[in-house]
């Protein structure tokens, strides 16, 4: 039986993958560590946290005592480090924590793992894998045409994104100089429940129900290639089974869109099935984002050839399923508000 040690797993695309998992496979073991941050939602996990294969641990991935302790009591076979500061506009206020958690957090994981999976000089235990989830904004930002490639050289301009190529490069350090068991991930933006209310998408589709102002930065017309994110746990499952080792595999589906159509889509969609009073002149261009990466556009071909995944959510269906999802769960939007996820945690695991 695998045991498969996540982090970050109570934010957005770890809360999805491990459900994602938990469904998926009876004959796995699922650790989940997660500092709890304002990303960080139990809430989220509430269909599956009695699953006798799950088991949550509230710790910072930076502490090394705390993920020492995870590795004596449970025999890691894999790491999925999904664990970050995922903010760009927060990467702009307060760059330090990006740091100390998309770096310094990542490099404890490797030097604890690294410990406990060696079995001689540049031997590993038979299987165990380091996955980081990385980005596609770690090669930086597109003109008109072309794409990026796993090749192509990393060019961040965010701390956000600086802070994850950073994490990149000390993984390939770790492949290259002790031959440590490793694959990068790099998405492209992700969609889907459970996303955190700061996000473009949801951010738009909870304003537009609310009635509130939309706020697009500058002109609206910068792009980005968005994935359902289930379609990225499904990419993430195959790249633990069959990635082979030192390799990165840029996931993405070839759906780039501008900010300003996604917002219009989002209002159309809210007028027509939801409050007819919804009106695009709720939109408000604002000042622009600092730095604001003009295009984003995968080539996952690497992916589609070499492992054989295809995304299978058209950006119709994802988004339609996204808005009614947020719809349907209003009391977790509430919740992530007025911040009773915390009450929830405390209910739960009776601490804080
Ligand atoms: P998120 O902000 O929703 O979740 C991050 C999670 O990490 C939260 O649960 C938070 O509590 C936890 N966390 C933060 N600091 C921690 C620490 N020091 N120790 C332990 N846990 C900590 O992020 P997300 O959108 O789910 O992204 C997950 C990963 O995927 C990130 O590494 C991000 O860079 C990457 N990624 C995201 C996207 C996207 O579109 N959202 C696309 C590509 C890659
Ligand atoms: O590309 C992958 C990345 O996608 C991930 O690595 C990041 O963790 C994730 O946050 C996301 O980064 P972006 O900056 O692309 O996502 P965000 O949702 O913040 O913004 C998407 C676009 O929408 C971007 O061009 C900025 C714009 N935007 C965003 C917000 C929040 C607006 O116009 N208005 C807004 O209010």
């Amino acid at each position: 039986m695998k045991t498969f040690l996540i982090t970050g797993g109570a934010g957005f695309i770890g809360s999805n993958f491990i459900q994602y998992m938990i469904k998926k496979y009876n004959n796995i073991n699922l650790i989940n560590v997660d500092k709890l941050t304002y990303a960080g939602n139990l809430e989220n996990l509430k269909d599956i946290e009695k699953n006798k294969n799950y088991k949550f641990i509230h710790a910072d991935i930076c502490d090394k005592v705390a993920i020492e302790n995870i590795f004596k009591q449970y025999n890691i076979d894999y790491i999925v480090n999904f664990a970050a500061e995922s903010h760009v506009d927060r990467s702009i206020n307060d760059p330090e924590t990006f740091v100390k958690t998309n770096i310094e957090g990542t490099v404890n994981l490797l030097n604890i793992s690294k410990k406990y999976w060696s079995v001689d000089e540049d031997v590993y235990r038979d299987g165990c894998k380091f996955l980081q989830i990385s980005t596609d904004e770690v090669y930086g930002s597109l003109g008109k045409t072309g794409y990026f490639f796993e090749t192509t050289p990393l060019c961040p301009h965010s701390p956000y994104s600086a802070s994850k190529a950073s994490a990149d490069l000390i993984i390939k350090a770790y492949f290259d100089t002790y031959k440590f068991p490793v694959n990068i991930t790099r998405c492209s933006n992700n969609y889907g429940p459970y996303q955190f209310p700061e996000k473009l998408i949801p951010l738009m589709i909870n304003n537009a129900l609310n009635h509130k102002n939309l706020p697009v930065y500058g002109d609206g017309l910068n792009i980005r290639d968005w994935l359902y994110v289930e379609d990225h746990c499904k990419a993430i499952d195959l790249v633990l089974k069959k990635g082979k080792i030192g390799e990165i595999y840029n996931i993405g589906g070839h759906n780039e869109r501008t900010n300003i159509d996604i917002v219009k889509f989002i209002v159309s969609y809210i007028k027509e099935n939801v409050d007819v009073s919804v009106e695009e002149s709720l939109i408000k261009f604002v000042k622009d984002r600092k730095g604001h990466d003009k295009r984003y556009g995968i080539c996952p071909d690497k992916i589609y050839n070499d492992l054989g995944w295809k995304p299978e959510t058209t950006f119709d269906v994802g988004i339609k399923t996204t808005i009614d999802w947020y719809l349907n769960n209003k009391s977790w939007m509430k919740n992530i508000t007025n911040g009773q996820y915390k009450n929830y945690y405390k209910r739960i695991y009776g601490e804080n």
